[in-house]
């Protein structure tokens, strides 16, 4: 049984598994590349990150501003053995400064919100090499100025897929609810699994209040221009 955070937190990344079919699914859009260097930006506590490391078998910088996250990512990466081929960076994703040119893929699942699309698509840019990919995960509000935009800011949009509102629900959301549900009766005691209990649940109210907004998209693109 879950008794703090930690293992709730644990609880939560295994339920978040799941979702790497898609992950799969926009890898495979990607032509091979030998041993890639790949950036996940906003990486969390790494779901795709360890993923992405063990179907490209080249190497993933994990980045994130959110040390806890990291921390659990840091011990996952030492399980795996996979310390050679994971680099973890903490800071903003609005600040980065790596080596222009740097990464093959740039990989961004649930974060280019925090930026904004357009500012994400623009700056980001500059660390992709010449011929490289970026995929982005994101809530699928405001599609078409989205595919504009890529076109805009100099991608190909490779191919883009949706995923509606009952995937949420059934892969995660339900599984999530269930669990809680589980958890409460035992009646913990720890304030910060408490905590964490009361946001997954208000992260639940969220989706059965507006389930339409729990759709996303997708997009998997290549930098057109800086290849031309
Ligand atoms: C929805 S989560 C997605 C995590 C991971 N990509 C995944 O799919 O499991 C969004 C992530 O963005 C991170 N984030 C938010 N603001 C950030 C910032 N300014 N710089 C870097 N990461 C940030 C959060 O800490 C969180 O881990």
């Amino acid at each position: 049984m879950i008794t703090d955070k930690r293992g709730f937190e644990l609880l939560k990344d295994t339920l978040r598994q799941p979702f790497l079919t898609h992950l799969h699914r926009a890898f495979l859009q990607i032509p091979p590349i030998d041993t890639p260097k790949i950036l996940d930006i906003g990486c969390g506590s790494g779901v795709p990150t360890l993923e992405l490391a063990r179907i490209s078998g080249g190497e993933v910088t994990g980045l994130d501003i959110d040390t806890k996250a990291l921390q659990r990512l840091q011990e996952k990466v030492k399980a795996a053995g996979l310390e050679k081929r994971i680099h973890i960076v903490e800071g903003s994703l609005k600040t980065m400064d790596f080596p222009a040119a740097s990464f093959d893929m740039l990989w961004a699942e649930g974060s280019i919100f925090v930026i904004g699309f357009r500012q994400g698509l623009k700056t980001w840019k500059r660390f992709l090499k010449p011929d490289g990919y970026l995929v982005v995960h994101d809530a699928v509000g405001n599609l078409d100025q989205k595919k504009r935009d890529i076109t805009t800011y100099g991608y190909r949009l490779i191919d883009w897929f949706l995923l509606g509102k009952e995937v949420w629900w059934n892969t995660y959301y339900e599984p999530l609810s269930h669990e809680v549900q589980q958890i409460r009766r035992s009646n913990p005691t720890d304030p910060e699994l408490k905590t964490a209990l009361y946001q997954a649940e208000e992260e639940i109210n969220g989706y059965e209040k507006h389930p339409e907004r729990y759709r996303s998209v997708y997009f998997i693109l290549h930098n057109k221009a800086l290849s031309q």
